[in-house]
This record gives C-alpha cells, sequence and structure tokens, in this order.
C-alpha cells in the first residue's frame, strides 16, 4: 500500500513584521506549484527543528492555493516555537508542514458569528476570506486586541463593510460575549479562539447550542493531569511490529518517543491534532478536544490518550 503523505515540503518566501511582537509567515512550494488544499479556519503543523513542531492557522483564503500564510505572535514565556520563528527562520529557508487539518464548518445561510481575542483571529480571517469572496455578507466578528490589533489589512473589505467590530481593551471594555452570541441562540453558528476566560465565557455562553452550531479553537492546551490513573497496559505498534509496556509514569507518549517512533507532536495537549494515530484495537480512552466522536472510532490523539483495557494497538 503507497505511503500517506506526511510533510509538503515549502520554503519561507516573505516574512513581515506586523508590529505588536507579530510576525507573518509566507511560505511556498519549491517549484511554485499548487499546495494541499485546505478549508476555512484550518491549520498546519510547521516542523522546526528536529522535536520542535508547533500548530498555526492558515489566514490567507482558501482558494489561494499557492502560499500558506501565518501568523505567530512571540510569546516570551511560551514553550520555544514562536521565539524560533521570529529569531530563527528567515526568507528562503526551506520548511517541511503538514497537510492542512482541521477547519470551520461555517452556516451557509444562517449568521457566523465570531469571537476572537488577539491573535486568535487567524482562524477568522480565513474563513471572513472565503465567505467574502462568495459574496456573503452573513458574519460578524467580535476581536478584542490589546491596543492597536494586527492583520487588519487582511480583512480591510470586511472591516470597511461594517462587519468588524474591534474592541481594544487597554481604552475600553472587554466584549460581553453572552451579549454577543444572545441573538443567535436559536439559529446561526458561533465560534471562538482566544485566551483562556474568553474561551470559557463563550462556553458557558453558548452551553445549550447543539455541537454542530458551535466551534471553540484552542491555542493554549487545558492543564493536565500530572500522570494516567490506568493500569499499565500492552501497546503493539502493528505497521513496525514492535511491543512495549505503556505504564502511568511514562505514559503512551513517553512510550512511543521511548521506543524512536516518529509521532509529531506540537501542543502535547490534546488540542491541535499533530499526533493523531490510527488505532484497530483497545479501546482508547480520549482526552483529546479535537477528534469528532466518530473519528474516534478508529483514530487517537496520542499525546493525551491511553488505553480502558489491556491492549491497545496502532497502526505505527
Ligand atoms: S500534539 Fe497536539 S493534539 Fe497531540
Amino acid at each position: 500500500m503507497a505511503k500517506a503523505i506526511k510533510t509538503v515540503s515549502t520554503v519561507v518566501f516573505r516574512i513581515e513584521d506586523l508590529g505588536n511582537d507579530t510576525k507573518r509567515f509566507t511560505l511556498v512550494d519549491q517549484d511554485d506549484w499548487e499546495l494541499p488544499p485546505f478549508r476555512p479556519g484550518a491549520h498546519i503543523d510547521v516542523h522546526l527543528d528536529p522535536g520542535l513542531v508547533r500548530t498555526y492557522s492558515l489566514c490567507n483564503e482558501p482558494d489561494d492555493n499557492r502560499r500558506y500564510v501565518f501568523a505567530v505572535k512571540r510569546e516570551r514565556e511560551g514553550r520555544g516555537g514562536s521565539q524560533f520563528l521570529h529569531d530563527r527562520v528567515e526568507v528562503g529557508q526551506p520548511m517541511s508542514v503538514s497537510l492542512p487539518r482541521g477547519g470551520i464548518a461555517l452556516d451557509p445561510k444562517g449568521m457566523n458569528v465570531f469571537v476572537a481575542g488577539g491573535i486568535g483571529v487567524t482562524p477568522f480571517i480565513s474563513a471572513i476570506r472565503h465567505l467574502d469572496r462568495r459574496g456573503r455578507s452573513n458574519y460578524v466578528l467580535h476581536w478584542a486586541s490589546r491596543g492597536r490589533p494586527v492583520l487588519p489589512d487582511m480583512i480591510a473589505s470586511a472591516i470597511e463593510a461594517g462587519r468588524v467590530r474591534v474592541y481594544d481593551t487597554t481604552r475600553q471594555a472587554k466584549p460581553t460575549i453572552r451579549e454577543i452570541v444572545g441573538d443567535f441562540t436559536g439559529d446561526g453558528f458561533a465560534a471562538c479562539c482566544g485566551p483562556d476566560p474568553m474561551l470559557l465565557a463563550f462556553e458557558e455562553a453558548v452551553a445549550s447550542w447543539p455541537e454542530g452550531r458551535k466551534h471553540i479553537e484552542m491555542f493554549i492546551p487545558p492543564k493536565l493531569v500530572a500522570k494516567s490513573d490506568v493500569p499499565p497496559y500492552e501497546l503493539f505498534l502493528s505497521a513496525s511490529k514492535r511491543h512495549a509496556t505503556v505504564t502511568p509514569e511514562i505514559g503512551l507518549l513517553g512510550t512511543l518517543e521511548a521506543m524512536g517512533i516518529d509521532v509529531p507532536v506540537s501542543c502535547g495537549g490534546g488540542i491541535c491534532g499533530a499526533c493523531r494515530t490510527r488505532w484497530t484495537e483497545g479501546p482508547p480512552i480520549h482526552r483529546d478536544r479535537v477528534l469528532l466522536p466518530e473519528e474516534r472510532h478508529n483514530e487517537v490523539i496520542v499525546c493525551v490518550g491511553d488505553c480502558a483495557g489491556s491492549k491497545l494497538v496502532l497502526d505505527l
């Protein structure tokens, strides 16, 4: 069976300093071929260095298939990915990225309400550009920013048309999310990406909404239990025919790393989907925030997963 493509070779075409500690990166194919397609709000894993993979939302419009554009804010207290991109990546440098995945299931007819905090706006930029290109005006973006927002040039026509409300939180109150989404309780779609307090407020505001009408995009993983609480189990990797025992101290991901298995890990907290892996025997314990119920029937997010039985078989 042909091996699935896991990464795409690109080259850094442009780096723009947008101020406010944010840079925008444009990647293109080395020979200017089209890149694999993506959906509005999709993201890619960027392979920065061995063992250093980070996930970013694409913010160009999905119809623009000759580039991947993403923006990164320098996180001085972060885990190193943004610092690496800001300090060590240069134009002309090759860069491997994953196939794009995920995306936002926009409501084609009803209202789409986007709520963003700071750089959390990026998945909504590609969504807005996608809707704009199709001549659709069924969306509104509420965007909280500490000081001048970055990236407004990418949605200039939406701003001009009055479909973007910016809240400069250094001078005015933060948006009241319950009020923002309140008008759309009966229909429409709402999505949020931003800091934890914003996500919590959003989750509460849409708690009674059906799953298909809401979307939460996290970029900081929730705090995990320090150790797994399941008893040891056997791990079998069917493609490489290897066995190991997973103990609570080492965990599933730690065991795979100790076996030298190359699983792309980005967030390490079950929110980006970089480490999704097919399973054939288990069942696994799912602790992620990315897989759909139907995807869990044959996939598991190994950075936070475990096994509910005595043996887990992964297609690795
Ligand atoms: S590395 Fe992000 S979900 Fe596992």
